[in-house]
């Protein structure tokens, strides 16, 4: 579609609504609406958390007079009746003439229903491109809710920090630590915007992490689910993870032969264990629990697995400059894959450089959401 420099505009305005309540609105996308009349915004709204309003209801009830207004949506109004209203049949009723959209919502339960309905309507549908980069930003913001729906699996990011020399501990298994003091506290954020933290036994037992979202400004109203990836059900009861069950959930995914005995006790402890062996069945066994994004945070060795897996769609590494200078100290990834040339490597989609403290920030996407 043609777009003005205005609908631009108010798109990236909508943009910047969704990403305000980032992580706060699972199992719903975090989705926002900017109203326009005359060129003048007249109502504004991001979704919710889940049962509240969507964003388009909370923009019209922002507005006294929407008739005759454009809606600029990140995401395909909802046709359909959920726990609330479908969003599509609340603008038209409103009198919105024009809706413009940043994406398709691929849920199987609208997938252009919501556009159909406001078509029948007569309201005037414009949807960008896919390739636009309007386009492009909304589905990566939805990433945990699109990955979701479409793969039925959670959205997998990979965090790690390393040396320019792409180490991620000595070969004694130091890491502390390897990242500045900012990018820990953008840690702590980004668990707060997940709806579960993973990491291996290596890591849950060798650093004794406690992996809650801690040090944030405001104070996350939940925690994440977190998880350990542990098939002989070894976590310590005497780990932090399991002292801190009381500040939030600890899920402990053992393999089928795991110690009986060792289960029922850690489960005595208030963690809930379940049977989940190989790197696909942790990620179904989270999507079971309702998990739509993962913040992977290694080690090495399980994110190698579900990189061999196919199961990890965006990485965020944290270059810090250092140099351990040890071949035989573990890099990001644990043996896993072997190719053969370099046309056989894994290709992101790009590269994004930021700086983080001392550290740069790499964000690549190995899959941008369909
Ligand atoms: N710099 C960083 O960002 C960073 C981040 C994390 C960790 N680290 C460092 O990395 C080191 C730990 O690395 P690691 O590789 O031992 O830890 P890891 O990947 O956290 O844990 C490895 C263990 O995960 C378990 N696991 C469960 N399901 C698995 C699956 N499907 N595939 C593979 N493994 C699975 C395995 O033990 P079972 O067979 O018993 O299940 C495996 O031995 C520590 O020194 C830590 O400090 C650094």
């Amino acid at each position: 579609v043609g777009l003005t420099e205005h609908d631009v505009a108010h798109l990236d305005r909508a943009l910047e609504l969704a990403r305000g309540v980032r992580g706060g609105t699972s199992p719903n996308p975090n989705v926002g609406c900017v109203l326009v009349l005359d060129g003048l915004v007249v109502g504004e709204g991001a979704t919710q958390p889940a049962g509240g309003l969507h964003a388009e209801a909370v923009a019209l009830a922002a507005c006294r007079a929407p008739a005759g207004a454009t809606a600029y949506v990140t995401l395909e109004p909802c046709g359909h009746h959920g726990r609330t209203p479908p969003c599509a049949d609340a603008l038209a009723a409103a009198g919105v003439v024009r809706v413009v959209a940043c994406a398709v919502d691929p849920a199987p339960w609208v997938d252009g229903g919501g556009f159909a309905r406001l078509r029948e309507a007569g309201v005037v549908v414009d949807v960008l491109d896919r390739d636009h980069a309007l386009a492009v930003a909304s589905r990566k913001e939805n990433a945990p809710f699109r990955t979701s729906v479409t793969l039925g699996r959670p959205h997998c990011t990979y965090k790690a920090a390393m040396s320019l020399d792409g180490r991620t501990a000595t070969r004694t298994g130091d890491a502390r630590w390897i990242s500045s003091p900012e990018s820990r506290t953008l840690v702590h954020r980004w668990r707060a915007e997940s709806d579960a933290v993973l990491v291996g036994s290596g890591t849950a037992i060798g650093d004794d992490a406690t992996l809650t979202a801690r040090d944030c400004d405001p104070v996350p109203d939940r925690q994440p689910l977190r998880v350990v990836a542990d098939r002989a059900a070894r976590l310590p009861l005497a780990s932090r993870l399991v002292r801190s069950v009381e500040e939030g959930p600890v899920l402990v995914l053992v393999g089928a032969g795991a110690d009986p005995g060792r289960r029922s006790a850690l489960e005595a402890a208030g963690v809930e264990t379940a049977v989940a062996g190989s790197a696909a069945d942790v990620l179904a066994a989270l999507h079971a629990r309702g998990v739509q994004g993962v913040l992977l945070e290694g080690g090495a060795t399980l994110a190698g697995a579900l990189l061999a897996a196919g199961l990890i769609d965006r990485l965020a590494l944290f270059v810090a400059p250092l140099i351990v200078g040890d071949p035989l100290a573990p890099g990001i990834f644990g043996a896993a894959l072997v190719p053969e040339s370099i046309a056989g490597a894994i290709v992101a989609a790009g590269l994004e450089p930021s700086r983080s403290g001392p550290d740069t920030l790499l964000d690549a996407w190995i899959r941008i959401p369909a």
